[in-house]
């Protein structure tokens, strides 16, 4: 084995946490090949040291350099210094406060494959309710150019600065961001691919979100560039897939599940929404939009079905598309937010 065929091995390979190649950070530091026994002896400076991905990283380089020849395979972790760190927005992501490991908040996106499902509808209600019962609450709206969380939550404020922090606006107890407050009037969003990243990424570096339980980020729909993003930026990001009774919606959004589970997204449950409409006077239940999709979706996931939500505006219009507590709907969305507590907290 030579050292340019170990070379040609880790060129492509990144850095676990800060997603850039080993060339780009500066991160190969060693590699020795004794010719005549063949052990190849690698040193790599790493953005993070003593993680679970970092013997992953190990195994799957040990293997790689077995196969192309090498005999016995020694791999030497170090610390990349701070100072190469630093230019990386990834690594100011990681070092954020919800991010650094310090703070104990659950990342929650609400996916579905296609759109208006009620993922918006849904992400709004389950953190109001959330901080109903107690939690301290923040919600990201990742759709960036079809936003909607601030006009759902009955918001008119814009956020404010503090220092060089962007203090997140304040809703039914909810902290909130959203690109809504960063466009003029109701003006088209026309970002694509790396501008979007860095959105998302400012969301993370420069919001003060304070001390918060649950972070639920409203995803666009579909299995987009966003989604990806969210998916890579928060690796420990639990997933709600939302779908209708409808079988190509189910359908549709099992591809949205799929793609949570392949980048290692715990599916904490379905949300089957416009499950039926039920008269006020006589109480009898229209399916509308066939049945048994909610089902035959969380049984596809392996995955509870958190609840099945019927037809209805919540009846208050001052509050956006917030159901109040005592509304009928209100009481489902109060209930699922105990259940995916008690999902998330007790499981
Ligand atoms: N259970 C429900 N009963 C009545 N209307 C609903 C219900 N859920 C959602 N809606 C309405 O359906 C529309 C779509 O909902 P929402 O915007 O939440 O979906 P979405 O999945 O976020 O859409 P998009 O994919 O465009 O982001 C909205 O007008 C919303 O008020
Ligand atoms: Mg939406």
């Amino acid at each position: 084995m030579k050292k340019q065929q170990v070379m040609t091995i880790l060129r492509p390979v990144q850095d676990p946490f800060i997603h850039k190649r080993f060339v780009e950070t500066d991160a190969i530091k060693l590699v020795e090949v004794d010719e005549t026994t063949g052990k190849v002896t690698i040193e790599l400076a790493l953005s993070q040291l003593n993680q679970p991905e970092n013997d992953r990283l190990k195994k799957e380089l040990t293997n790689k350099l077995i196969q192309a020849g090498a005999s016995d395979v020694a791999i030497h972790f170090t610390q990349l210094p701070e100072e190469q760190l630093k230019k990386y927005p990834q690594y100011q992501v990681m070092m954020s406060p919800l991010l650094n490991g310090e703070a104990k908040t659950t990342f929650l996106a609400i996916a579905s494959g296609k759109g208006g499902v009620g993922k918006s509808t849904i992400t709004a209600n389950l953190a109001a309710n959330l901080a109903r019962l107690g939690k301290k609450v923040g919600i990201i709206d990742a759709d960036i150019y079809g936003f909607s969380i601030p006009h759902m939550m009955g918001v008119t404020k814009k956020p404010t600065l503090q220092g060089n922090k962007i203090i997140p606006v304040e809703a039914h107890g909810v902290k909130i961001m959203s690109m809504d407050f960063f466009v003029e009037g109701n003006d088209p969003v026309i970002w694509r691919g790396p501008r979007l990243g860095k959105m998302l990424n400012s969301f993370f570096i420069e919001v003060d979100w304070g001390e918060l339980d649950y972070l639920l980020l409203d995803l666009p729909p579909g299995t987009g560039d966003m989604a990806l993003n969210v998916h890579t930026t928060l690796p420990t990001s639990k997933e709600i897939i939302v779908t209708t009774p409808h079988e190509t919606a189910a359908h549709v959004a099992s591809r949205a599940g799929k793609m949570a589970r392949n980048t290692n997204h715990e599916i904490v449950g379905v949300v089957e929404n416009m499950s039926y409409f039920e008269s006020q006077t006589t109480h009898e239940r229209e399916y509308i939009f066939g049945k048994g999709g909610g089902e035959w979706l969380a049984k596809e996931l392996t995955a509870p079905l958190l609840a099945e939500i019927p037809l209805g505006q919540p009846n208050n219009d001052n509050t956006g598309s917030i159901y109040a507590k005592d509304e009928v709907i209100g009481k489902i969305y109060y209930q699922m937010a105990e259940v995916v507590i008690n999902e998330i907290e007790n499981k």
